[in-house]
C-alpha cells in the first residue's frame, strides 16, 4: 500500500506536522537529508504509527501515490531549491511540491514558474502555530496551483485548527498569495509583540511592577483580547529560572533577533508606497535592541533616572492603548494585503484571511472575529479603521494612547511601536497635512512640480532666478 503524502525534512516542524497528518488517517512517507535522524523519528516518536521512513528521493517517489503530494518542511533559502532539483528527476507530470516554509515570496514566484514549465504543480503554503500548532492544528495559508490545491483540501483541512466558522485554512489564491499572506502574518506578529513588551517596558520602569504582578495584569487583559501571544506573555511572566529562581524573562538578555519575515513586510511595503508605521517600528526596536553593546556606551553618558509622577489609573490607558494599537496593527497588515492583492493580482478575500488566522496561528484573538465581519461587508473597506466594528474602541481608547504615549515621552522610554501607531491614525485622519510644503520644496531645487488645491494641472514655479546665482 502506499503512501498518501511525502514529507520533507524531519525538523521538529516536519516531524509534527507528519504525525499530525498521520494521525487523520494518512499514511505517510517522510525524508531527511541526515538519514539518522529519519530513523531515530521512524524508530522513537513514529513508532507504531502509520509512517514510512526513506533514505532517497527515489524511494521517496515510488513510495507515494500518485499524483504524488510532497511537503517541504525544510529551511527557507537555499534549502528549498536544493531539494526541488533532487526531487524533480523522481517526478512526474501533476505531481504537487507544497512549499510549507517561510519563504520569500519572490522565491516562490520564480519556483512556481519553474515548475509550472516542468509540468509540476506547486503551493507555496505559509504555516503557523509553531510546533504545537504543527502537532495539533496550525492555520494554513496556501497559494498557487488551484488544482493542487483541490487535491490537498482534504489533508489540509483534516490537519488545520478549527473553528465555529471552519477549518484554519483556505485557497488564498494564484502564485506567491499563500507566502505572502504569511509574511504579512508575521509583521503583524512583530508588531504585537513590540506592542506588548512596550506596554510590559512602562509597567516595570514607570511602576516597578515585578514579573509576578505583571503575570496577573497580563491575565486580566486577555479576557479582552482573548489572543496567543498575550497569553504566552503571562505565562512567560510567571516562569522561574532554576538556577537563580529568578524570573526568567528576568534572566534572558534583552537582544532581539529575526529571521526576516517582518523585515520583508516593510519591505514589500516601501515597495508598493504603503505606510505600515507600527510593523516598521517593531522591525526597527529589534534591531536596535540587537546593538547592546552601543546601547550600554551611549546609555552611560545620557543616563537619565526615571521618575515616576503617574498614578496607578495610568496602567489602565496603557491596557487600552494596547488594544487600540493592536487593532491598529491588524489595520496596516491588512492594509498591505489590500494593496499586494491588487497589484499582484492575488485576488484575496481578506475576510477569508481574517478567518483563517482565527485560531492555529500567532496572531490569533477574539479581534479577528469582527475583522473577518469587516471585509465580509465591506470588501473593499478603506482601513480598519473607519469599520463599523471598531467605531466605538476608536473612540473610547485613542485618547488613552494619546495620554500614554504623551506621558511616556515625557519621561523618555522609548515606545516607537505605540507612538507610530498613534501617529498612523493621525495621519490618516489628517485632512490637511504639510506634504504641500515639501511639494514646493522639491518644485524649488529640483523644478519637480506640484498639483493646485483650486485647480487641475501639473505647475512649476521659477522660484529663483537661476542665471543670479
Ligand atoms: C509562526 C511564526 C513562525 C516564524 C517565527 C518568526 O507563524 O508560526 O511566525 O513561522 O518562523 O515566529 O520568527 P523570527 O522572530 O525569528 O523572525
Amino acid at each position: 500500500e502506499k503512501c498518501d503524502i511525502g514529507v520533507v525534512g524531519m525538523a521538529v516542524m516536519g516531524q509534527n506536522l507528519a504525525l499530525n497528518i498521520e494521525s487523520k488517517g494518512y499514511k505517510v512517507a517522510v525524508y531527511n537529508r541526515d538519514h539518522d535522524k529519519t530513523k531515530k523519528f521512524i524508530e522513537e516518536r513514529a513508532s507504531n504509527k502509520n509512517i514510512l521512513g526513506t533514505y532517497t528521493y527515489e524511494e521517496l517517489a515510488k513510495s507515494l501515490n500518485r499524483p504524488r503530494k510532497i511537503m517541504l518542511m525544510v529551511k527557507a533559502g537555499k534549502p528549498v531549491d536544493d531539494v526541488i532539483e533532487q526531487l524533480l528527476p523522481n517526478l512526474e507530470k501533476g505531481d504537487i511540491i507544497i512549499d510549507g516554509g517561510n519563504s520569500h515570496y519572490k522565491d516562490t514566484n520564480r519556483r512556481f514558474k519553474y515548475l509550472q514549465d516542468k509540468g509540476i504543480r506547486f503551493l507555496g503554503t505559509g504555516i503557523s502555530g509553531g510546533e504545537y500548532g504543527a502537532l495539533h492544528g496550525p492555520s494554513i495559508m496556501p497559494g498557487g496551483d488551484k488544482s493542487a490545491y483541490e487535491e490537498m483540501k482534504d489533508i489540509f483541512e483534516a490537519i488545520a485548527a478549527k473553528t465555529e466558522d471552519g477549518p484554519c485554512v483556505a485557497y488564498l489564491g494564484p502564485s506567491s498569495s499563500g507566502h505572502y499572506v504569511k509574511m504579512v502574518h508575521n509583521g503583524i506578529e512583530y508588531a504585537i509583540m513590540e506592542l506588548i513588551s512596550e506596554a510590559y517596558d512602562i509597567m516595570r520602569k514607570v511602576f516597578r511592577l515585578s514579573a509576578d504582578e505583571m503575570h496577573e495584569i497580563f491575565k486580566k487583559w486577555n479576557d479582552e483580547h482573548k489572543s496567543y501571544l498575550m497569553e504566552i506573555t503571562y505565562k512567560i511572566l510567571e516562569w522561574k529560572d532554576e538556577e537563580t529562581g529568578k524570573p526568567l524573562v528576568d534572566v534572558i538578555l534583552d537582544s532581539a533577533q529575526q529571521k526576516g519575515t517582518g523585515k520583508w513586510s516593510v519591505q514589500d511595503a516601501l515597495d508598493l508606497n504603503i505606510s505600515i508605521p507600527t510593523i516598521n517600528a517593531a522591525v526597527n526596536a529589534r534591531t536596535l535592541s540587537a546593538i547592546k553593546h552601543e546601547r550600554l556606551e551611549i546609555g552611560n553618558i545620557f543616563d537619565t533616572p526615571v521618575n515616576n509622577s503617574l498614578n496607578n489609573d495610568f496602567i489602565n490607558s496603557v491596557r487600552d492603548a494596547l488594544y487600540i494599537a493592536t487593532i491598529i496593527a491588524y489595520a496596516e497588515g491588512m492594509k498591505l494585503l489590500q494593496v499586494a492583492s491588487s497589484e499582484y493580482g492575488y485576488g484575496l478575500d481578506l475576510s477569508e484571511v481574517a478567518r483563517i488566522w482565527e485560531d492555529g496561528c500567532i496572531i490569533r484573538s477574539a479581534l479577528l472575529k469582527p475583522i473577518q465581519k469587516s471585509f465580509k461587508s465591506k470588501p473593499n473597506l478603506v482601513n480598519l479603521i473607519i469599520s463599523e466594528e471598531f467605531r466605538k474602541d476608536f473612540e473610547n481608547r485613542i485618547p488613552k494612547l494619546r495620554e500614554v504615549v504623551s506621558e511616556i515621552k515625557k519621561i523618555g522610554i522609548p515606545i516607537p511601536a505605540f507612538a507610530s501607531a498613534l501617529d498612523y491614525f493621525d495621519g490618516l485622519r489628517s485632512k490637511e497635512l504639510p506634504a504641500n510644503l515639501i511639494q514646493a520644496q522639491r518644485d524649488f531645487f529640483g523644478a519637480h512640480t506640484y498639483q493646485r488645491k483650486d485647480k487641475e494641472g501639473i505647475f512649476h514655479t521659477e522660484w529663483q532666478d537661476i542665471h543670479n546665482i
